[in-house]
């Protein structure tokens, strides 16, 4: 059988229907697409607790494989490129802008093709060729497609990325240098038509949603994001900090790192999960959260964003029972001051984020100010991707560079006139 010796199968988490491990990647066909919902992987609990041990960790490598027996797919023979165990930084300086001393970065622009991505590639992937799988697809204009390149690449296997015509960027550029064959759609709503057909007819394995509405991601590959959790706690000493706050689109990594302090928490690790805060630009959680849905509607496009990563208007059923079960809220975050914000956290902490990944740092200024979260409460957000991926917005924003001759006097005039420094003292 395909996957860890820890995998025992596929269940859904709304009505507990349960399926072997195979490739089954359109959600719970009891619940239906009226009621969309992702699967998720079922383990052997007791050899899981069997096997996970703290004293063990030592000697794992600083890679997320470290806790192989948490996910699907076999540590040996995984697809990987040494993704996770990325920094927790203290970041001091803008926690007291944003009035949370206690503010932690998990810079996840440290992965192998500079986003948290990669977890649920090397996941995705990893099962994939377990499986037998002959061809990855995906649908994406962004990180996801740029993983799924990667790692193909990495597996040996030919990657089709479906995405719409007028994609462009770093992204774009990057899932090309892998390899992958990249192919633009007229209509957007036709890449998720093809993908779809050849995921049933071709036996395509796909990593990303292929249609709608959304249940989310590879359903293996999603539980790579477990090891987010895993990687805060041992991190913060074995201990969960008081808030994860995200950036969300589809809601996989939040899912997926729910069910990880889910885990310690199970493990008697932790004594309670920390409060997730999906941090959001069009808003659907919120949106089904307060209308206490069971299931995520779309939401209207009101504006553009400038967080074009996480810019979708219908989120998951599992992102949304996620929040709930952690005592957790979504937070809707406007455009505003989202580059502002990108150059304040690079400035004040040295970490280059993408516009969406600032977006987290919004919804914490959101709560404090409002007092949900305390002065005193210990804060992780999550830095998703690094902001060379759009650099061109932070370029616009920046303006051009001074130029100027070989004189001095003009060199501290500028430095004064541009940037408000005082070389002369
Ligand atoms: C940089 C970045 N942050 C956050 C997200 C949102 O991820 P998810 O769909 O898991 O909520 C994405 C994904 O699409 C992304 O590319
Ligand atoms: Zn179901």
């Amino acid at each position: 059988m395909a996957g860890s010796r820890f995998l025992t199968g596929l269940a859904c988490p709304r009505c507990r229907a349960a399926f072997p491990v195979e490739a089954r990647f359109d959600g719970c066909p009891h619940c239906g697409r009226a009621a969309p919902v992702n699967l998720v992987p079922v383990y052997d609990e007791a050899a899981q607790r069997e096997a996970f041990r703290r004293e063990a960790l030592a000697d794992r490598p600083p890679t997320m494989w470290r806790y192989a027996e948490m996910l699907p797919a076999a540590a040996d023979g995984a697809v990987t490129l040494g993704e996770g165990f990325t920094p927790l930084l203290a970041a001091e300086r803008m926690g007291a802008r944003l009035g949370v001393p206690r503010l932690w970065l998990k810079d996840e622009s440290r992965n192998p093709t500079w986003s948290f991505k990669d977890r649920l590639a090397s996941v995705a992937i990893s099962m994939a060729r377990e499986l037998g799988a002959s061809v990855i697809g995906s649908s994406s204009s962004g990180n996801a497609g740029a993983a799924a390149a990667a790692y193909a690449a990495r597996a040996g296997l030919p990657c089709v990325v479906l995405t719409f015509e007028g994609a462009a960027g770093a992204m774009m550029t990057q899932m090309r240098a892998y390899g992958a064959m990249v192919v633009a759609t007229r209509d957007k709503a036709d890449r998720w038509r093809l993908l779809e057909r050849c995921v049933r007819e071709l036996g395509w394995y796909p990593t990303t949603p292929y249609f709608g509405p959304p249940v989310g991601s590879n359903a293996y590959g999603v539980d790579g994001y477990k090891t987010l959790a895993y990687e805060i706690v041992e991190q913060l000493g074995w201990r969960a900090p008081d808030w994860c706050v995200l950036p969300v689109a589809y809601g996989d990594a939040l899912a997926g790192m729910a069910r990880g302090f889910e885990d310690l928490h199970r493990l008697g690790i932790i004594p309670a999960v920390p409060r997730l805060v999906a941090a959001e630009i069009y808003g659907s959680l919120a949106a089904a959260d307060k209308a206490g849905a069971d299931i995520v509607g779309a939401v209207e496009k009101d504006h553009d964003t400038v967080a074009v990563s996480i810019g979708t208007l219908q989120s998951t059923w599992q992102a949304l029972h996620a929040l709930r079960r952690s005592r957790g809220l979504a937070v809707r975050v406007g455009d505003a001051d989202l580059m502002a914000l990108q150059a304040e956290l690079a400035a004040a902490e040295g970490v280059y984020a993408e516009p969406s990944s600032v977006v987290p740092l919004a919804a914490v200024r959101a709560l404090r100010a409002q007092g949900t979260i305390a002065e005193d409460d210990t804060v992780v957000t999550l830095v998703t991707a690094t902001g060379l991926k759009d650099a061109d917005a932070t370029a616009r924003r920046a303006g051009a560079i001074p130029v100027i001759g070989g004189d001095l006097d003009t060199l501290f005039d500028t430095i004064g006139s541009v940037y408000g420094f005082a070389a002369r003292h």
